[in-house]
This record gives C-alpha cells, structure tokens and sequence, in this order.
C-alpha cells in the first residue's frame, strides 16, 4: 500500500502533460489499478484485517484523486498559457488594405461643374429620362415637322413617349412649377442614336437656365466666362458665334480658347486656336408662353453641354466610348 502510494505520487507529479496524467489515473485509479482490485477484495480478507486495509486504501485513493486534480489543474494553467504564447497576435500590426475605389471621371466632371454653378447661387434641378414629345420637343419650340425630331437621332419608345435627346426639357417642367426668378443647372443623361468616337447613344449633359427681369446676352456671356476660368483655367477666354436652336434666339455656340496651345493652333483645336464646348442663348419668348411666363416683363439664357466633352478637352482624352467600355486601366487615371 505504501509503495503504490509513492509510486502513485511521484508519476503524477512527473506527468507532463494531460494525456499522460490521464494515463497515470487509469493506472492508479482505474477499475483495474492494483489499490481499485484490493478495495474490492477486501470481503475475502480475513475479518480482523478488513477494517484496517479498508481504511488505509481509502485514505490513499483520495489522496491519489486529490494529487491527480491538482496536477490536472496545473497542467491546464500551463497548457492555456502555452496556447496563448503559440497564438499570440500582433495587434499593431498594420491591416490588410482593401482597394477603394472612386467616382467615374463622368460623375467627377459633373460634381464639379455643379460646384461651379451651385457657388454662384444655381440651384440644382432633375427630371425624367424616358420624357414625352410635349417637354422634349414642343414646349422647347419645336414643332413636329421640325429636323431635330427625325427619327434618326430620337429613340421613340411608345407614341409620344421617347428617350430625352437633351437636358432641356427639364427647363420646362421647372417653369412650369416655378415663377421667376429662377437660376437651375440641370445635370442629366441624354439619350441619341449615334455612335461614333464623339458620340455615344447616351451621354451626359448639363443644362443652365437663368431668368428674371432685364437678363442679357452680356449676363450669359460673363456667367459662362466665370465657369470656363473655374473649369479650364483662368486665362481661358470665351468666343460666341451665332448658332441656331429652336428654343434659343438669338442663339450661340460657346467656344472655350484652347488651352493646349492658348489660341495660337494646334492638333487638339485643328489649327483654329478655339475648342467648341457648348450651346447656349436667350430663351426664346415662344417657350415663355408655353409655362405662362410673360416674355414682356421677363427674359432669361439657357445652355446645354455635354459633360464628356468638357472632360475629353480638360484630360486630353481622344475617344467617348473609353468612358463607357469601364476598362480599369483607363478609369483609374483620373
Ligand atoms: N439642348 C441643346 C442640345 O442638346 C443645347 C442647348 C441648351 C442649347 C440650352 C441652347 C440652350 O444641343
């Protein structure tokens, strides 16, 4: 008894680890360790002997079982530690960047175009892509048998229902809910059918509407001026040549002097020295009535242009279709 004692003892506290421990108990205190057979051989003893090795080998297993709990114990602590050790993280360690991506070069032109205008106190102002022959063409002055209707350029969807050629429509819809004066940009997709390196069959524009009472051509003139600086640089100087639109008289083409060469002729502006970059004029009076405005107390200038194009003449980018193909190499650039 006393040597299992011992002999117990000291392999439980040589046991290194807890599967070792585990096989040490089953020795010393399985159903077939060597004091588990005594204890229970005790009623083929002789009667004087029983209470004595009963007493001694129960006293010796529960010292067993308390030395086998403390070891487990402590080999636990020490297995937990050493876990901890092996998983230890570095929590300063910088993480994994994920990509951020950013605004198309669209969208960016765009936001800074509203910028520009929002700054000299334009309000911004939306409407329906999928418009109706009424805002798109006759309200802006433009009656069925005029050119710009043909077929050729308008995706009709249903009757008079069609994709909107332009931004302008939402010049009318915005009369017609509100009396002068009034100072909107219309920022917008644009729907053609048309498709070559400078056009694309949608496309982007925004659109300038400003009236109140005693509006000029001179107004317009200085307003696009300030935005060309804004936008292109502040040497940049603005050209207007007579034009014709339905909805505009008189009307003009606005060109921008080139800022690859500043005016002197280059291959971006075909030796001209100017870059055209929108249309514009004074709203015709024939609009004023169909949005009851009175075109004897009240004149205004309108402008469209193509935001792609503003961005094509400010990156120096040659072709449309690479700002729709969403090639990563060219979108991340900008
Ligand atoms: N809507 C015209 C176009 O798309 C541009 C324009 C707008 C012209 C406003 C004059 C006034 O071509």
């Amino acid at each position: 008894m006393r040597s299992i004692y011992a002999d117990g003892l000291a392999n439980i506290a040589g046991a290194n680890d807890l599967a070792t421990l585990e096989a040490v108990r089953v020795r010393f205190l399985g159903r077939k360790a060597d004091l588990v057979l005594l204890l229970r051989s005790i009623p083929e003893l002789p009667v004087e002997e029983r209470p004595e090795v009963g007493r001694v080998g129960n006293v010796v297993r529960k010292y067993l079982e308390s030395a086998v709990e403390a070891r487990h114990a402590e080999l636990e602590t020490e297995e937990l530690v050493l876990g901890l050790e092996r998983e230890r993280l570095d929590v300063t360690l910088p993480g994994r960047a994920s990509p951020l991506g950013h605004l198309h070069l669209v969208m960016q032109t765009q936001r800074e175009i509203e910028d520009i205008f929002t700054g000299m106190g334009y309000q911004i102002a939306e409407g329906p892509e999928i418009e109706t022959e009424y805002y798109n063409f006759e309200a802006l002055n433009t009656p069925a048998d005029h050119p710009a209707r043909s077929l050729h350029d308008t995706f009709f969807i249903e009757g008079e229902v069609l994709l909107r050629t332009h931004t302008s429509p939402v010049q009318v819809r915005v009369m017609e809910k509100q009396a002068p004066p009034v100072r909107i940009i219309c920022p917008g997709r644009a729907y053609r059918r048309d498709s070559d390196a400078t056009h694309t069959p949608m496309f982007h524009q925004v659109e300038g509407l400003v009236v109140d009472e005693r509006i000029t051509l001179a107004d317009l003139k200085g307003t696009l001026e300030t935005f060309v600086r804004a936008m292109f640089g502040a040497d940049r100087r603005v050209r207007l040549r007579p034009h014709y639109f339905p909805f505009t008289e008189p009307s003009v083409e606005v060109d921008v002097s080139c800022m690859m060469c500043d005016g002197d002729g280059c291959r971006l502006c075909k030796r001209s020295g100017w870059l055209e970059i929108l249309g514009a004029g004074m709203v015709d009076p024939d609009v004023f009535r169909f949005v009851n405005y009175d075109p004897e107390r009240y004149t205004g200038f309108a402008f469209g242009m193509g935001i792609e194009r503003i961005a094509m003449l400010k990156h120096g980018v040659n072709d449309l279709r690479l700002f729709f193909e969403n090639d990563l190499r060219f979108l991340r650039q900008f």
